[in-house]
């Protein structure tokens, strides 16, 4: 008998190792795996690239319909392209973290990546592993599991600083300073704002590896998948 694909929604302010766990929950069980952060970050990228002001609404909403962002959802690989551009790396810059709470703000924004998200995750074949702030209210409030993690705000920033390199590592504080201005941003937007559906598991990170966290949620996703 052949399995229905199976929807996990996994999201979580920045720093509470969301990519790593969903990337390696999705390796575990055989599914996809995307990244709706890096779309928000794509569509920033190209909004910057196109001399669009991102603190005009009205342009980006405007512009919002024009590039067009192709996620690969390969765990072992994932791969974000903007009209056949390879984003993957400008995409993690300053600047487009910088601008991407104010462009993913915009209700036009949302709603059009939002439809992509969810044809991504409709034609997922065994399912797929969904990241970011509003996937379990908004984006698939069907999905099999919603995990909403959570870690200290050191710890966070303590992650951040590791996984930034060479000249735009940051010191500590700043970092920390720094992503909880833009979750205080996308928690506090009036448009599908971060938040922990009502029905999601929270999981604080703070004091677990990632193999642990892993763990945690494989496991979460295997008692839901047991039939009664
Ligand atoms: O996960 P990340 O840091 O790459 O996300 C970048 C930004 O994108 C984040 O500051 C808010 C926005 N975002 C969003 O609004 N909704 C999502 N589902 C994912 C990300």
């Amino acid at each position: 008998v052949a399995a229905t694909p199976v929807i996990v929604a996994i999201d979580g302010p920045s720093g509470t190792g969301k990519s790593s766990t969903s990337k390696a929950v999705a390796i575990r069980l055989g599914l996809g795996f995307l990244d709706t952060g890096a779309q928000y970050r794509a569509m920033t990228w190209w909004m910057l690239s196109n001399g669009i002001d991102v603190d005009d609404p009205a342009a980006v909403a405007a512009a919002s319909a024009k590039p067009t962002i192709v996620s690969g959802t390969d765990p072992q690989a994932p791969t974000i392209t903007v009209d056949g551009t390879d984003v993957s790396v400008p995409i993690r810059g300053r600047e487009v973290t910088a601008a991407v709470s104010a462009v993913s703000a915009v209700p036009e924004v949302r709603a059009r990546i939002t439809e992509l998200q969810r044809s991504i995750a409709a034609e997922a074949p065994a399912g797929i592993v969904v990241e970011g702030r509003d996937i379990g209210t908004t984006v698939l409030p069907n999905a099999d599991l919603k995990v909403f993690l959570t870690a200290s705000p050191e710890a966070r920033a303590a992650r951040r600083s590791g996984e930034l390199r060479g000249k735009e590592a940051a010191d500590l504080a700043s970092t920390r300073e720094a992503l909880i201005k833009r979750d205080a941003a996308d928690a506090g937007r009036k448009t599908s704002p971060m938040a922990k559906a009502a029905d999601a598991v929270e999981v604080d990170t703070t004091e677990l590896t990632l193999d642990e966290v892993v763990a945690c949620v494989v496991g979460l996703v295997e008692e839901r998948r047991r039939p009664l």
